[in-house]
């Protein structure tokens, strides 16, 4: 059985690509998230927990809910993460939270998926940069549902001690002083749809007089922002420079046969602004 989070859709498309290869159930835990439903979660088959990266290990709203909920059935866990290219100490602190669950833990695989935090120092991605990415993730996944079917370990590389020196202090400083929501607001092609307040994992967002407020909860996910149908939502400037991402707009680059899918050389940005403007 295959249990995702994703906030813009990279780790959805892993998922479900992975539960199409492998026949297998296929389950997003945004709601049970949400409800913090710490229901049981059975299946006779190995679980596959499919994961975004965020500041170096997957998020911790996930890990919290991981560490919580009951898994019966199989004890046996596969466990994949998409990053934009440094997974940094997610597989070994995975590792640690599954053994401590007394399961099996059947190995890791880090994806690399073009960039969904967009408000970071880093330029926008390209479409061809985007496309590569998303190929070579296929491929990725090819194999990754190939040694889940032989029931082998999946391979990860070696995490150094001075990853895991860095990372675990780190992380708490830079989310508390780091992540806020304080920047984001809703401009007025917001239609009051309520999606923003739906797909925020921390239940951070409420409605009040049709528009979205923002509370003090917030992991800079861009569930909310790269999800808006409108293109409504903002983050200060930065994103009127850089766009959003949601990896539905992007999926037509591997859509059929990728060689003659007519990608052309424009940014991220474009995209994201022709988007904006209908
Ligand atoms: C808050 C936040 C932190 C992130 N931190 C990292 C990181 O440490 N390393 C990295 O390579 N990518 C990082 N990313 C990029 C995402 O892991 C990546 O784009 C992922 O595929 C997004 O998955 P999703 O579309 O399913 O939400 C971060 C993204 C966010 C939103
Ligand atoms: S998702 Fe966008 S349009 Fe819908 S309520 Fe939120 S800001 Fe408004
Ligand atoms: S408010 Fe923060 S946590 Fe909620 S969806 Fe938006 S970015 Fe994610």
């Amino acid at each position: 059985m295959v249990l995702y989070f994703s906030a813009t859709g990279n780790t959805r498309f892993l998922a479900t690509e992975l539960a199409k290869k492998l026949d297998d159930e296929c389950i997003d835990l945004l709601d049970r998230i949400k409800k913090n439903d710490l229901s049981e979660i059975c299946s006779e088959r190995p679980f596959i927990i499919c994961t975004p990266v965020y500041v170096c290990e997957m998020p911790r709203f996930l890990s919290k809910y991981l560490r919580n909920v009951k898994l019966s059935g199989s004890r046996k866990v596969y466990f994949i993460a998409d990053s934009a290219g440094y997974g940094g100490i997610t597989g070994y602190l995975a590792k640690k939270l599954f053994r401590r669950k007394k399961m099996e833990f059947m190995g890791y695989s880090e994806v690399v998926m073009p960039r969904n935090y967009f408000i970071s120092h880093y330029p926008p991605q390209t479409n061809d940069e985007i496309k590569s990415r998303l190929i070579r993730a296929c491929r990725q996944l090819c194999e990754i549902a190939e040694t889940v079917k032989k029931s082998e370990k999946l391979r990860a590389r070696y995490v150094f001690m001075f990853e895991k020196l860095i990372t675990i202090p780190f992380n708490p400083v830079w989310s508390k002083y780091k992540m806020s929501a304080k920047e984001f607001f809703a401009d007025s092609k917001c239609v009051s749809c309520g999606k923003c307040a739906k797909v925020c994992p921390l239940n951070n967002i409420s409605i009040t007089d049709s528009k979205p407020i923002w509370g003090n909860s917030c992991t800079h996910c861009m569930a909310c922002i790269g999800n808006c149908p409108t293109g409504a939502i903002e983050y200060g400037t930065v994103t009127r420079e850089k766009g959003r991402y949601n990896f539905k707009d992007y999926k037509h680059l591997i859509s059929g046969n990728t060689a003659s899918s007519g990608i052309n050389n424009s940014s991220a940005v474009q995209s994201a602004r022709r988007r904006k403007n209908g």
